[in-house]
């Protein structure tokens, strides 16, 4: 058997049991894929259930509201894959009467949909011969026919695309992309590849040459950013002030606390001496106490360092995307997760 045959027949024996597999409905499969992306399938999987249940067709789901979709993506992070998804919907609600495309050359001009996307959802949902190469893929083929070009790279990217597109079995492209990805998840891990029960171990350049932790390459690029946000709690139990986050920065259109970003940890009277945070409760600031500890999330990019300094003086400028709820209420509000923790922690929501 050749290098691809051995890997599906690897898959047929082997395969976890996933929904999405169990279908060629484009919209359930369009679903899935953007849950999947940057996300571990344990992760996704109570979501992929969620948004099922709740918006079981495009139509139901072209329905939705913006701040419904987000509460229903809290948690997952990656917030534009929510939003794209709702402007997929509605477009395709308009555009194809309800009926998600399935052909490749469809697909790729939806937003949020790139050519990863599109080639899964139309080999998987019709069986069109487009070559999916996500992350599992590069790896699978960078280790067995020991290519060095960066993943990440565009010579890279072109060199693995086209060798994905000769490899793929045309008679069942659908077949053949979900094992690619299969093995590459269960089998040809990153770390601790399971070389010892691989069928194909033999000729992999990479096990003969002992090579499977430094392939695939990958460039570093971008450095993190450091980032410290500084939350204000102004609450008397019963309402507290919130803040509908705007469409530029990270987390767009969440809700958050009323917050000052610093460019360091600040000891708090520095804090309490910044200008913005005087703008808002004037000179004369009641702290009670701020004990919470400082909680650092990490993002692709960006490293935040997040806390929480609870206030009892009332602010004398609000700012206009602030308002107060009822605590009752927050329930109805899609937070970031560090968000969630602290609202958690305070409110044991
Ligand atoms: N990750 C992304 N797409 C996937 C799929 N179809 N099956 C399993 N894991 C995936």
């Amino acid at each position: 058997m050749n290098f691809t045959d051995e890997l599906v027949q690897w898959y047929l024996q082997n395969k976890r049991d996933l929904p999405w597999r169990n279908t060629t409905d484009a919209y359930v499969i369009w679903l899935s894929e953007i849950i999947l992306q940057q996300t571990r399938v344990e992760q996704g999987l109570p979501y992929f259930y969620r948004f099922v249940e709740r918006y079981p067709n495009v139509s139901s789901f072209a329905a939705a509201g913006e701040d419904e979709v987000l509460k229903l993506w809290q948690g997952l992070g990656y917030y534009s894959r929510g939003r794209n998804m709702l402007k997929t919907a509605k477009l395709v609600q308009e555009q194809y009467h309800g009926k998600f495309p399935q052909r490749y050359d469809d697909l790729i001009k939806l937003k949020g949909i790139g050519e990863y996307t599109a080639a899964a959802i139309s080999s998987f949902s019709a069986n069109e011969a487009k070559a999916v190469v996500d992350g599992n893929v590069y790896r699978v083929l960078a280790r067995y026919f020991g290519i060095d070009e960066p993943i990440n790279s565009t010579g890279g990217k072109k060199t693995f695309q086209e060798l994905a597109n000769n490899l793929i079995n045309k008679k069942t492209p659908g077949l053949h992309n979900q094992a690619m990805m299969e093995f590459g998840a269960m089998l040809c891990k990153p770390k601790n590849p399971a070389c010892g029960i691989c069928p194909v171990h033999m000729n992999c350049f990479a096990f003969i040459n002992n090579a499977t932790s430094i392939l695939p390459i990958k460039l570093k690029t971008v450095k993190v950013r450091e980032r410290f946000f500084n939350y204000f709690l102004v609450t008397d139990g019963d309402s507290v002030l919130m803040n509908k986050r705007g469409d530029k920065d990270i987390w767009a259109n969440l809700y958050d606390l009323p917050m000052v970003e610093t460019a360091s940890l600040l000891p708090l009277p520095e804090l309490m001496d910044n200008p913005t945070v005087k703008e808002i409760f004037g000179n004369d600031i009641r702290i009670s106490v701020d004990n919470l500890p400082v909680q650092k999330h990490i993002l692709t990019h960006q490293r935040l360092y997040i806390r929480l300094i609870k206030i009892q003086s009332k602010p004398i400028k609000l700012d206009s995307n602030w308002f107060y709820t009822t605590v009752e209420n927050l329930r109805n509000l899609a937070f970031p997760k560090p968000i969630v923790i602290l609202i958690k922690n305070i409110f044991n929501l």
